[in-house]
């Protein structure tokens, strides 16, 4: 297999690997839309239950190696992308037969990295790292912090934005994954396309609505 296929292959796996860790994420995150008291205790017990755990603790791991594996070979494959097409065409149709997000993986990738620097030093590192308040139960409180970070309106900006971002880039990725994944017969094309589609609109939808609501519920 050549260099270039094994680079691509590596990017569909770690980024669907990466959808299947939004899904469980946004299903544990859609806790702090319950009634506060509630919420509070089931977001700290669960995050407990999700630091601790030994078989989670190893899929962390992975979860860590699959976005640095993800950015390094997004930015060795635009690099040699941007090497190999050149620049300052005389005639220059790419606009008309791709859409712009396709061609723009790079910029929505930066954003989204940008994003998830801030985001981990905020809650990640805070509950691994920072000295928390404690629940009643004993447990750290990150739903306090979580919920006091979508106090600010350019915060929750920052959220929204980065979750277009993030729509778009997975957009494009799921529909060229499964077609480098070689899992693209020509009759589940269209399924696996709408399906793909589909389960963007819910992660995206679903985490605008967190900070959206926290911000008007609770500030
Ligand atoms: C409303 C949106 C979100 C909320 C409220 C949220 C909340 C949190 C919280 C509280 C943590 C720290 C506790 C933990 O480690 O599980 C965390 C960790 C993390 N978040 Fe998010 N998150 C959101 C969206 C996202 C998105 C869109 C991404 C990816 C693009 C993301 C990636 C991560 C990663 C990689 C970690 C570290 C997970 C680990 O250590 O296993 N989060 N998030």
């Amino acid at each position: 297999m050549s260099t270039t296929l094994i680079r691509k292959n590596l990017m569909a796996l770690t980024g669907l690997f990466l959808c299947l860790f939004l899904v469980v994420h946004l299903a544990g995150n859609l806790q702090l839309l319950l009634p506060p008291e509630q919420a509070a205790l089931q977001f700290n017990t669960y995050s407990k239950f999700m630091t601790g755990n030994p078989l989670i603790k190893t899929i962390s791991y992975l979860l860590y190696a699959s976005i640095v594996g993800h950015v390094v070979y997004a930015v060795i494959i635009t690099i040699k992308n941007r090497t190999a097409s050149g620049s300052g065409y005389a005639y220059d149709r790419r606009g008309v037969s791709s859409a712009w997000y396709s061609r723009n993986m790079g910029l929505l990738g930066s954003v989204i990295l940008l994003f998830l620097i801030v985001h981990m030093k905020d809650f990640w590192y805070e509950y691994k790292f920072g000295s928390l308040p404690q629940d009643q139960e004993g447990n750290k409180d990150l739903y306090s912090i979580v919920i006091s970070a979508f106090g600010e309106l350019w915060y929750v900006a920052l959220y929204v934005v980065a979750m277009v971002a993030l729509g778009y880039h997975m957009l494009h990725g799921i529909y060229s994954a499964f077609k480098t994944l070689g899992t693209y017969p020509r009759k589940l094309s269209g399924l696996l396309y709408y399906g793909g589609v589909g389960l963007t609109l819910i992660l995206t939808a679903g985490y605008i609505i967190i900070p959206v609501f926290v911000f008007f519920k609770y500030h």
